[in-house]
């Protein structure tokens, strides 16, 4: 099957959808405190997407999920489902996953939150997931295979004593939320299509403090480490450019970081 190469009009359209979905990050960041519900920071991004922004929350009801975002706290890996009874409390560590859709195209993100303070472990698990993404982003340019960007993300991560889960990965996105390629965040030797200019995809590496098992829970939905380990997940939304990629999720505390930039020269 073929990954579609956008043109630069698609380009603008998934651009704008990005940093939209970027912008719910931003927002939501300083109600995130102990004491709120996952319930109300999801209420908080929803009416913020719907009411300001005019965009559609891709999560909401897509295949069944009852919500606008995905907010997974301390061993939930992915897909945490907002509920009123799900209080923040100090030292949690938590993703908050927005995508968007703006005039048909989506735009897909998601980063880690620390509550107050957290332990040095956690907090070393958030910034390896953050590295761990942008390790990949560094790999990414034209005439490379997709498994070369698994490869690295797995090797760092795993030099830094934590582990890749294998059952979630990164995806094509455009007009459809979830479509070719997957992108694993692990070493597949399964050949890999070649990366060519134009194609969108995201990667966003699950990574695991204990052992890579996760289990899914009884909702059908919230995916949990195997072993109640912490999870942490960073997750950008690129297009590949003709020596690199460009982060078409890329927030502006990351652009001055200056670990990362938009356009990304990977050569
Ligand atoms: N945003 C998630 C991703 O990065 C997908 C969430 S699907 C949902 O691919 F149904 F759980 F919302
Ligand atoms: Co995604
Ligand atoms: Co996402």
């Amino acid at each position: 099957m073929s990954i579609p190469l956008r043109k630069e009009e698609e380009i603008i359209k998934l651009r704008e959808a990005c940093k939209l979905a970027a912008d719910v990050l931003v927002m939501i960041e300083p109600y995130v405190k102990a004491g709120v519900s996952t319930g109300e920071l999801d209420r908080i991004c929803h009416d913020y997407m719907v009411k300001v922004q005019k965009v559609i929350p891709a999560c909401l009801n897509y295949h069944g999920f009852p919500k606008s975002t995905c907010i997974s706290i301390n061993e939930v890996v992915c897909h945490g489902i907002p509920s009123e009874d799900k209080l923040l409390k100090e030292g949690d560590i938590l993703n908050i996953d927005v995508t968007v859709i703006k005039d048909g195209y989506y735009g897909d993100n998601s980063k880690m939150y620390i509550v107050g303070d957290t332990n040095i472990r956690s907090r070393k698990l958030c910034e390896a997931a953050q590295e761990a993404l942008y390790i990949g982003l560094r790999a990414v340019k034209p005439g490379i295979r997709l498994n070369e960007i698994g490869k690295v993300v797995q090797k760092y991560t795993e030099a830094q004593g934590f582990s890749v889960v294998r059952e979630y990965c990164g995806h094509g996105i455009g007009t459809e939320f979830h479509c070719e390629p997957q992108v694993l965040h692990y070493y597949a030797d399964d050949g890999g299509v070649i990366l060519k200019p134009g194609m969108v995809f995201t990667i966003e590496p699950m990574i695991n403090a204990g052992r890579k098992e996760v289990r899914l829970m009884g909702d059908g939905w919230t995916v949990k480490t195997k072993d109640r380990s912490h999870s942490a997940q960073y997750e950008h939304q690129l297009v590949v450019t003709e020596n690199g990629c460009e982060v078409m999720t890329i927030r502006e505390e990351e652009e001055k970081a200056g670990r990362i930039s938009r356009i990304m020269v990977n050569v």
